[in-house]
């Protein structure tokens, strides 16, 4: 039997990196390629790759990502690249006859004002977080990219083009940059820095109330691999045609307070942590409604704490 070939786009990310850790040694061969050799942004290259490499399924793990400073200062740069990026992996497939991808989105995508925990059905009920507006944006067209060709497309080409938004992820290969990071690497940074410096205290932006779930990147790429490959009829069941995206998340919220008490001690850092309340919090609740993924069959196995020792090691050893 010939092996399934896999292209994982973003394979250098946290996140695409994770999913080859947990493809290989299959009975798949994985298909990686990275900026240099192809701009993912590049339509005629892209087009051109796809037409070259006889791709049975796709991950699509690439994207501009960054925390609520890159977003507000490269407003420009998240909305066209991401777009490009998710335009033209998802068409390319469907020129040449990809059947199965699965488009990473992100829990941005639902408004400021969502109740909580955020069901998929929240998606375009309301106006979005403005600071990360463009990268939503982007993203919530990358979702309806997928229906629109799963609905124009299952019958005539057998397309079936799968979504899943997760909550907040973190784990080895995050982004540790001192000022376009997520919260937990720029934690991690801030509490090692510290301790290594001997400094009294830390500083953090806001009031520290914000409650925030968060998902190790390991359960995210298990999380992605199970929903593209579950029965199609399974799938179906959960979802439907113009809201078919998946959330997964680890149904547990903390604040960042306590987060940032967590990884104070797990980093060892002895000294105090302060609030500078005069800096905004960002959005207080951010919490998704993860039944739809559990009906299907899915759920996270690492806690957080476990994931934070393993990312804190990951972390000093590289
Ligand atoms: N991290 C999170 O907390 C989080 C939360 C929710 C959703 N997500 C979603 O999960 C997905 C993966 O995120 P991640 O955290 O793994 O991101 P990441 O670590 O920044 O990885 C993104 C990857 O995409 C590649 N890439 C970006 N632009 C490219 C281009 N023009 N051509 C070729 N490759 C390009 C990057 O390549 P380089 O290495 O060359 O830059 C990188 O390897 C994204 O769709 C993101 O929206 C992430």
């Amino acid at each position: 039997m010939s092996k399934l070939k896999i292209f994982i786009a973003g394979h250098k990310g946290m996140v695409g990196s994770a999913l080859v850790r947990f493809l290989q040694n299959k009975n798949i061969e994985i298909v990686t390629k990275d900026r240099r050799e192809l701009d993912l942004t590049d339509q005629i290259n892209v087009n051109n790759f796809f037409k070259n490499n006889k791709i049975d399924q796709v991950y699509l793990a690439a994207a501009k990502v960054g925390g609520i400073h890159a977003n507000n200062t490269y407003p420009a740069e998240f909305i066209y690249e991401n777009l490009m990026i998710q335009t033209n992996l998802i068409h390319s497939s469907y020129l040449v006859g990809v059947k199965k991808l699965l488009f990473l989105g992100s829990s941005c995508i639902y408004p400021k004002n969502a109740n909580q925990p955020v069901k998929e059905n929240e998606l375009l009920s309301g106006k979005l977080e403005p600071t990360n507006e463009p990268y939503a944006v982007a993203k919530i067209a990358g979702i309806k990219m997928c229906e629109s060709y799963n609905r124009q497309y299952s019958l005539s080409h057998g397309i079936d083009y799968r979504s899943i938004m997760p909550t907040n992820l973190y784990g080895p290969g995050d982004n540790y940059h001192p000022e376009n990071s997520h919260v937990i690497p720029g934690l991690i940074y801030r509490f090692h820095d510290a301790k290594v410096n001997n400094l009294e205290s830390v500083t953090l932006w806001g009031t520290g109330t914000p409650r925030r779930e968060f998902l190790y990147v390991d359960d995210m790429a298990r999380a992605s691999i199970y929903l593209m490959n579950i029965d199609k009829k399974i799938y179906d069941e959960e979802t439907s045609l113009m809201c078919s995206h998946v959330n997964v998340g680890s149904g547990k919220e903390l604040t960042i307070k306590e987060l940032a008490e967590t990884i104070k001690e797990i980093v060892g850092f002895k000294g105090n942590i302060n609030f500078d309340q005069s800096k905004p919090d960002g959005i207080s609740r951010k919490f998704l409604d993860s039944k739809r993924i559990n009906n299907i069959g899915f759920n996270y196995l690492t806690s957080l704490k476990d994931g934070l020792i393993k990312t804190y090691q990951n972390y000093i050893k590289n």
